[in-house]
């Protein structure tokens, strides 16, 4: 049997629930309020743990109290819902603070009606949320700026989650390649780069979570079908618990244009360059063609002779004839040797026996040689192995070699200037080839930059010559050097790497 409660055990549990109700709002409000019918503040409770207690405002309206938002129509709706006795949660306001700030305050609040459903007022709590505003629109303004950053980036910036579908884009993304945002997000690089693949795109993640980025050269294709080529950066990073790809791509159609006229005005160089270094032989090439021919000619003049001798010494003629066709045959290898050399586009890479290339260029410029009063030494290693490579660029280069040391000792006198050429291998077994004369030596003002472009003490030079030089060796995976020759003189050398 229940005994009707006790007048102070009511009183007791009426304690109570206020002192919950007040650790309630302590810890999870800041304000507490009630207002009568008329929506006047009959009651206001602050948190205690506020910085700055606000000033009470009961027995005001809500609205008849300073404030600096929401504007007239959010309120005027406010206080519709108000007048309609409904509930409302989170209407957020601000007031101005004593030091010109603002305090932006979220309520809500429940109607309450008597026992004959009269409504009396309302009752709810309020929080404040200047610091979560202030930090919201902190972050938004971040976001606006990084997002301005980036749409005006001139890269295509594409975030990428772990399955390789796109997360978002940036405007140059959209421009570049003719989609709208919309049709990018979800998609996958697929759409776009001609380069990659389901296998491609795990490749590149695998190498991606080693860390690091990743940079690599592909092709995009816009939607109307145009293609052109990138540079792609990529990076993989950890968004919360989400690990995300970033990837920068950079069109570089202008940078692959200017580099294709780079290699096309080097070739048109090399080109001026072997011409005019065969024209400086070409009392050389004369000689070496002429010798043959005029050989073929006396030949044809005996074997008419045995001919015309009764009985005709046939075997005499034959021995004739041989001679005659092994000559032609070594003026038709010149020929064809130096059309190769004067060519346009050298032919392409193949294995190359660099003593008999070097022995091929001293062949036509033996005259040249003898005509300056220069001796020349060779000593080439026996056995050297053979070098994937262009036989006549390297040609070129030890041509460009050998006129530089005779232009260098044209001011010695004749019968003290000499030439020496050797090929070696060295420790890692490259082919080292030397050039050496002991004419003046290398100007040391000069030394740093012989290898650029235009760099001459020759009234009639043009300064290509080691340039190209260079840029051959280079090619050929070698290095070309200067020094000094012992006594005197300069040592140019360069290697080549064997197979
Ligand atoms: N064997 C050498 N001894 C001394 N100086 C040299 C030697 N070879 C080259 N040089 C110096 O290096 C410079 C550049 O040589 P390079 O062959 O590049 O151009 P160039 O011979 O002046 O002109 P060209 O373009 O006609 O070859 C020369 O002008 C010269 O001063
Ligand atoms: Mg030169």
């Amino acid at each position: 049997m229940q005994h009707p409660a006790h007048p102070s055990e009511i009183i007791e549990a009426l304690r109570e629930s206020e002192e919950r109700f007040r650790t309630l709002v302590q810890f999870s409000f800041d304000v507490y309020w009630e207002t009568d019918a008329q929506h006047r503040f009959i009651r206001q409770e602050f948190a205690d743990a506020l910085a700055e207690q606000p000033v009470s405002e009961l027995g005001k309206r809500r609205w008849e109290v300073p404030y600096l938002e929401p504007d007239e129509e959010a309120w005027r709706r406010h206080r519709e819902t108000l007048d309609a006795h409904l509930p409302f949660r989170d209407f957020e306001l601000a007031r101005p603070t004593p030091d010109g700030g603002k305090r932006y305050v979220s309520v809500s609040g429940l109607p309450v009606f008597d026992q004959t459903g009269q409504f009396i007022g309302y009752r709810g709590v309020g929080r404040h949320v200047t610091e979560r505003k202030r930090s919201d629109e902190a972050l938004r303004e971040s976001e606006a700026r990084f997002r301005t950053f980036v749409d005006h980036a001139t890269d295509c910036f594409v975030l990428h989650d772990e399955q390789g579908d796109v997360l978002d884009v940036n405007r140059n993304a959209c421009e570049s390649l003719g989609y709208s945002r919309d049709e990018l997000i979800g998609k996958t690089a697929l759409l776009f780069d001609l380069e990659m693949d389901a296998m491609t795109w795990q490749r590149r993640r695998e190498q991606l979570s080693a860390g690091g980025v990743a940079s690599l050269e592909s092709r995009y294709r816009r939607k109307d079908g145009a293609v052109f080529p990138v540079e792609v950066r990529m990076r993989e990073f950890c968004q919360g618990s989400r690990r995300l790809v970033i990837s920068l791509a950079r069109d570089i159609t202008e940078r692959k244009r200017a580099a294709e006229t780079i290699r096309e005005v080097q070739a048109e160089l090399a080109h001026a360059n072997r011409a005019a270094a065969m024209g400086q032989v070409a009392a050389s090439i004369a000689h070496e063609v002429s010798q043959p021919i005029m050989a073929m000619l006396l030949n044809a003049e005996a074997a008419l002779g045995w001919l015309d001798s009764r009985p005709p010494d046939v075997p005499a003629v034959r021995r004739t004839l041989d001679a005659i066709l092994s000559d032609a045959e070594r003026a038709g290898e010149v020929i064809n040797w130096i059309r190769a050399l004067i060519k346009k586009s050298p032919a392409p890479k193949e294995s190359v026996d660099v003593n008999k290339a070097i022995l091929d260029v001293l062949t036509i410029t033996k005259s040249e040689l003898l005509k300056h009063g220069i001796s020349l030494q060779t000593e080439l290693a026996a056995a050297l192995p053979r070098v994937d490579g262009n036989r006549v660029q390297l040609q070129q280069v030890v041509l460009n070699l050998i006129l530089n040391a005779v232009e260098a000792m044209s001011g010695l006198e004749a019968g003290t200037r000499k030439l020496a050429i050797s090929t070696s291998t060295d420790a890692a077994n490259a082919i080292v080839v030397a050039v050496r004369d002991n004419g003046p030596g290398l100007d040391p003002a000069m030394a740093s930059q012989l290898f650029q472009p235009f760099i001459t003490t020759k009234p009639e030079g043009i300064g290509m010559g080691l340039a190209i030089c260079d840029t051959i060796i280079r090619a050929h995976g070698g290095r070309l050097s200067a020094g000094a020759n012992e006594p005197r003189g300069a040592l140019f050398q360069f290697t080549l790497r064997t197979p």
